[in-house]
């Protein structure tokens, strides 16, 4: 079985190669994203695999069908990218569920902490030989309140961090889970009640712009702002009116909404075209990662090694678990109940 993988970096290359030429499969690695442009590079494929930047909309997924292809093997949890409802029926579509739910938490209680103890303006100064604290005053977490939105796997680890930390911890979800220390409340009053605004829920329309200059405007005067989820949760222009109406304290971005043709590259020679990014990071209280909370070894390890055996699964003909399935609409659950291959 060949497969075409987009948008390969080094690093998944080394975490993959492993892989190559065993169970009957043949990789072939490109660094450019999958789009309507690039989709013919996999032809004589049988298997491509993506990542969160790739467009895998109804166009490229009819291409894609025409060229052969039979299986999308997604190397993240989150499939937004990817047009489910139109690949039923003609491509498989596999994900990969969990990897490292700790990568990203403990990324975004990074975050937190560089924030607010001015960690990303001490080490610039220190290696310029400059020790003044002036500037550097922090706070303390233990004692504030944070509000974690979406506590599936990773928001429950954060929560649990937050907690360790001695942090009162509020929380609001659709499903809401059972927790002797989280105290769940709809939105608008997690808003209201925090010191500290944790994203972790996937991008879905109904969670597009989620936070938007009225859930801004709810927000207490100098919240910490924290998005390690996807970028479109956010709306980057009224993020960026409230930090400079002074109503948001902090942000910590490791997505952005319009992320697909800057992150993962090196762009350092060219002139950011995007002016509100190109207006966050020169805020003093805003720190962006390019979507790098992911980035451990567990986790490229876990992430290969799951991929590997979604699409062996698909090989075999098996059901496989972390198929993405429209038949019932319910994409990631109705595979509890399927007896049968989806499609
Ligand atoms: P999960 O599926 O375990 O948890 C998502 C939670 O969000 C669930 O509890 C669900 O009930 C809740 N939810 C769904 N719709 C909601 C809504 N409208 N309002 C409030 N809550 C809602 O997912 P997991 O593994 O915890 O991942 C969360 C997100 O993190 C992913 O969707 C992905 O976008 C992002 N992610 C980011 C990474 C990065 O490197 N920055 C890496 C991996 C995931």
């Amino acid at each position: 079985m060949k497969v075409t993988f987009f948008d390969s970096k080094p690093y998944d290359i080394a975490s993959f190669e492993k892989y190559d030429r065993q169970n009957g499969l043949e990789f072939r690695f490109y660094e450019t994203k999958l789009n309507e442009d690039t989709v013919n590079l996999a032809a004589g494929s049988d298997a491509v695999c993506v990542f969160v930047n790739d467009t895998v909309n109804a166009a490229v997924i009819d291409a894609l069908y025409k060229n052969g292809v039979r299986l999308i093997a997604l190397r993240s949890a989150g499939y937004n990218n990817v047009d489910v409802k139109h690949a039923f029926g003609k491509i498989h579509v596999v994900h990969v569920p969990a990897y490292s739910p700790y990568s990203v938490a403990e990324h975004a209680m990074a975050l937190l902490l560089t924030s607010v103890r001015r960690i990303h303006k001490a080490y610039n100064r220190t290696r310029d030989n400059n020790f003044s604290l002036n500037g550097l005053i922090g706070f303390d977490l233990h004692g504030k309140t944070v509000g974690v939105i979406g506590t599936g796997k990773i928001g429950r680890i954060f929560a649990d961090i937050c907690h360790g930390f001695g942090m009162n911890v509020l929380a609001y979800d659709k499903y809401p889970s059972e927790s002797s220390f989280i105290k769940y409340l709809p939105l608008d009053e997690l808003l209201e009640k925090s010191d500290i605004v944790s994203l972790h829920c996937p991008l879905t329309e109904e969670t597009r712009h989620l936070i938007d200059s009225a859930a801004i405007a709810r927000m207490k005067k100098g919240v910490v702002v924290i998005n390690t989820s996807r970028g479109a949760l956010i709306d980057a222009e009224a993020l960026l009116e409230g930090i400079k109406q002074r109503q948001i304290g902090a942000a910590c971005l490791d997505v952005y909404e319009e992320e697909a043709d800057i992150f993962f590259e090196d762009r350092s020679g060219h002139i950011l075209a995007d002016d509100v990014l190109a207006r966050l990071i020169t805020m003093p209280n805003v720190i962006v990662t390019s979507h790098q909370a992911y980035l451990t070894t567990e986790a490229l390890d876990s992430i290969a090694k799951t991929t590997v055996e979604n699409i062996v699964s698909f090989i075999n003909g098996d059901i496989c678990e972390n198929e993405l399935c429209y038949r019932c609409g319910n994409i990631e659950h109705c595979k509890k109940e399927r007896k049968n291959k989806c499609f």
